[in-house]
């Protein structure tokens, strides 16, 4: 058992393109967004665990001895495996949660305690840790939060229990895994994932582990071998969405209209097609008009979406808006209001920038710039985290 503080941070991710589309067979690009969840272990001897989740109010301790008296032959079922309703009930038993507590809370704790009695349980002992994770991602936008938390805890415990090796090097800032650990990482994640949805596509925690731009088909998963890191704005017009809901009324649109609808996904389909192929091109140095071609295709997918029954006037103000400014944009995830993204092109100006975050501020939108293509699930020194997120760590 490594016996040092780690300190673990994984991304989110948006869709790029082949939302919908993607239930009936078609391709998704999915995007890693660099705003991060970040996790930090300490390995402590006072025969507690400690979780901490800070942006939901979250504190528990377990008693470790209480923890390793349990029979965890339940959790015995091969060596990475789909979490079984009877595995479920126990653990919601050893968490020991009251009826009242909140769905958010029940689900974080249950995917905590299984991955760490599952992992951890190979060790002769069941090792005392205080583990706080904080995420710079909003709950429940479609933004991969759970599979960040999922992906982070999975790295981190798998390292403190020397299952994977620390890839962090004496005078390193940040560092990553090896394929082979990452891959074993992903797995794990997945099965966190799976405690929280159920039954989840594994494309979130894959982003989040592998980071970049990610190709899903028909539940394959390929990792784009380049893709270049863009500056998006991500605005979350804050309108809820029933993701259900939406899909549901594109299976009806497409059994109504079959002529009309299929039409629409196959030339979705090729819009992420010709993404990615726009995105493999690109290289260290993207060209104008590569940027010209991303943004014809974000026009087009979001005129598509609409089509498809799932704009919302927000999302519709968010395009205008951005269009004014010469922006291109389109939603993101499920629809019927969420969050939407926006290109920016190299070059632009920062008060430009700015005064358009400014515009879509007062439109009563929460409005970020930042990047997707960041790296995936990575490890870092304490002292290059800056300021801020040590702060949310510390519980400041
Ligand atoms: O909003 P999100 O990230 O959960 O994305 C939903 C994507 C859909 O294609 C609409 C549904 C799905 O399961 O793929």
């Amino acid at each position: 058992m490594l016996s040092e503080v780690l300190l673990v941070s994984a991304p989110g991710k948006v869709i790029l393109h082949g939302e919908h589309a993607v239930v009936h067979g078609k391709v998704a690009l999915a995007v890693s967004l660099n705003l991060r969840t970040f996790l930090r272990l300490q390995p402590h001897s006072n025969g507690k665990v400690d979780l901490s989740l800070p942006n939901i109010g979250i504190k528990r301790a377990w008693d470790v001895a209480r923890l390793q008296s349990l029979d965890a032959s339940f959790l015995e079922q091969g060596d990475v495996t789909t979490p079984t309703s009877e595995q479920v009930e126990k653990l919601k038993e050893v968490a020991g949660l009251p009826d009242d507590c909140a769905v958010t809370e029940r689900l974080a704790v249950l995917a905590f305690l299984y991955l760490y009695l599952s992992i951890c349980r190979k060790q002769r002992a069941l090792p005392s840790l205080d583990i706080v994770v904080w995420s710079e991602l909003p709950p429940g936008a479609g933004l991969g939060s759970s599979a960040a938390y999922s992906v982070c805890l999975a790295a981190a415990l798998l390292t403190v229990c020397e299952e994977i090796p620390n890839p962090l090097k004496d005078g390193d800032c940040v560092n990553r895994w090896t394929k082979e650990d990452l891959e074993l990482i992903n797995k794990w994640a997945f099965q966190g994932e799976r405690m929280i949805h159920g039954n989840p596509s594994g494309v979130d925690n894959a982003v989040s582990t592998w980071g970049g731009a990610l190709r899903y088909h028909q539940g394959k998963i390929s990792s784009l071998k380049r893709s270049p890191a863009l500056q998006i704005l991500l605005t979350n017009t804050k309108v809820p969405r029933n993701t259900r809901a939406l899909v549901a009324g594109v299976r009806n649109r497409l059994l109504k209209f079959p002529e009309i609808v299929a039409p629409l996904l196959t030339s979705i389909d090729a819009i992420s097609l010709e993404c990615e192929r726009v995105l493999g091109e690109m290289g260290e140095a993207p060209a104008p008009e590569q940027y010209v071609v991303l943004e014809e295709l974000i026009d087009m997918n979001q005129h598509h979406l609409n089509a498809l029954g799932v704009g919302h006037a927000s999302l519709d103000q968010l395009c205008q808006v951005t269009r004014a400014r010469g922006l291109h944009s389109k939603l993101t995830g499920a629809g019927g209001g969420g969050c939407g993204i926006t290109l920016l092109k190299p070059g632009l100006e920062q008060p430009e920038v700015e005064a358009t975050k400014q515009a879509l501020t007062s439109c009563g939108f929460d409005c970020l710039e930042t990047s997707i293509g960041a790296p995936g699930v990575s490890i870092h020194s304490a002292t290059s985290l800056d300021s801020r997120v040590q702060q949310a760590l510390d519980g400041l």
